[in-house]
């Protein structure tokens, strides 16, 4: 119950399609750990993605990016709908997203993917022992931020890596895999690519600096068979943007639920990004329907990672695990024909977890 004193400011993204649903759990819980804890959680509601672009007719208004990097965290719901899937590129909401990223300059990302025990049957493949996976993804370079256009009749995306870029993610995912079980997965497609070859070689330098871990290199084609073949043989896999964008999806369904998997993007001083893997779901948007336990997550490792508040990102977590464990489910992790409680009741639930634990 010690009060530090200290405010934490967080920029509050909640985005479009459940996103705001989402996000407001994660407010709900983050306020619960504030209680318990003596802490104060400070929110400004910012708007990004499809949400800015109805407001402010662009996907990442100026003030957005500006009040986000003065925060301590921030936290994001989704981006993205139908509703803005004709608009040029550069104007979607998944700009929004982009320039986010690009602009607090957050290179790591990270998504854990662990097989919850009492989801254990929710995991699509036969039984294949602890699935304890983190996916350490550059977030600013590679292909997504390359050259790109079009020319007559043809389009182009460039995929380009300096070694800094590709040492500093491998840097994360060594430091990482150094806390856990000591093991990188580097991805890359070293056969075919020019920048998979020099993204090798780069990883082979950086591991110099690790030699408690182990380092293996696996084509990306591989690795996706490989995942499904045996995902606990992975501890860290550390890839490039566009190959950690397909991988870390992969290995969030191997979990059984997207709807319980967080994410944090992360800059070398420890800022960071705080968002759910799963995207907006316009489908279900509206409806209190949505998992809120990725964007709760999320705030968990906004908690752990910039705040370094471990025992109330512990908390938040054992918590979270102790509600799935009395058998509360959202739709998407019910059992079939099973009850389903909504959005808000698993929000509850898992707030009132946290203020019991105390
Ligand atoms: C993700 C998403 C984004 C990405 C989209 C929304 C731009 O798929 O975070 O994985 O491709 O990075
Ligand atoms: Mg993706």
């Amino acid at each position: 119950m010690s009060g530090g004193g200290k405010k934490y400011k967080i920029a509050l993204i909640p985005g479009d399609g459940i996103g705001p649903e989402v996000t407001r759990e994660a407010v709900r819980v983050l306020n619960a750990v504030g209680g318990s804890f003596g802490r104060v959680f400070e929110y400004t509601e910012l708007p990004a993605g499809g949400a800015a672009i109805d407001a402010a007719g662009e996907p990442l208004p100026a003030e957005t990016l500006e009040t986000a990097r003065a925060a301590d965290g921030v936290l994001l719901g989704a981006v993205g709908g139908w509703r803005w899937d004709g608009l040029p590129g550069d104007k979607r909401p998944e700009a929004g997203l982009l320039g986010l990223r690009a602009g607090l300059g957050l290179f790591a990302n990270l998504r854990p993917a662990k097989l919850i025990p009492a989801l254990a049957s929710a995991c699509p493949l036969k039984a294949t022992g602890d699935i304890d996976i983190l996916v350490a993804r550059e977030l600013t370079g590679g292909i997504y931020f390359g050259e790109k256009g079009r020319d007559g009749d043809s389009a182009y995306d460039v995929e380009r890596y300096s070694r800094g870029e590709v040492r500093r993610i491998a840097g994360v995912a060594f430091g990482l895999a150094a806390g856990r079980r000591g093991r990188v997965t580097s991805v890359d497609k070293a056969n075919v690519l020019e920048s998979s070859r020099l993204w090798r070689e780069t990883v082979i330098e950086a591991a110099r600096d690790y030699p408690g871990v182990e380092l293996e290199h696996m084509y990306v084609d591989n690795a996706s068979m490989q995942l499904i073949r045996d995902p606990s043989r992975f501890d860290v896999l550390l890839t490039s943007n566009m190959f950690g964008d397909i991988l870390s999806d992969e290995a969030a369904q191997i979990t059984g639920s997207i709807g319980l998997l967080p994410s944090a993007s992360l800059r070398a001083d420890g800022f960071g990004l705080y968002e759910p893997v799963h995207g907006s779901a316009p489908d279900i948007a509206g409806k209190n329907i949505a998992n809120p336990c990725a964007a709760i997550l999320s705030a968990g490792m906004m908690l752990r990672y910039s705040f370094g508040l471990t025992r109330e990102a512990d908390a938040l977590e054992i918590a979270v695990y102790a509600a799935l464990e009395d058998g509360i489910r959202t739709a998407d992790i019910a059992a079939p024909g099973g009850p389903a409680v909504t959005t808000e009741e698993m929000g509850e639930a898992i707030a009132n977890k946290i203020t019991a634990l105390r």
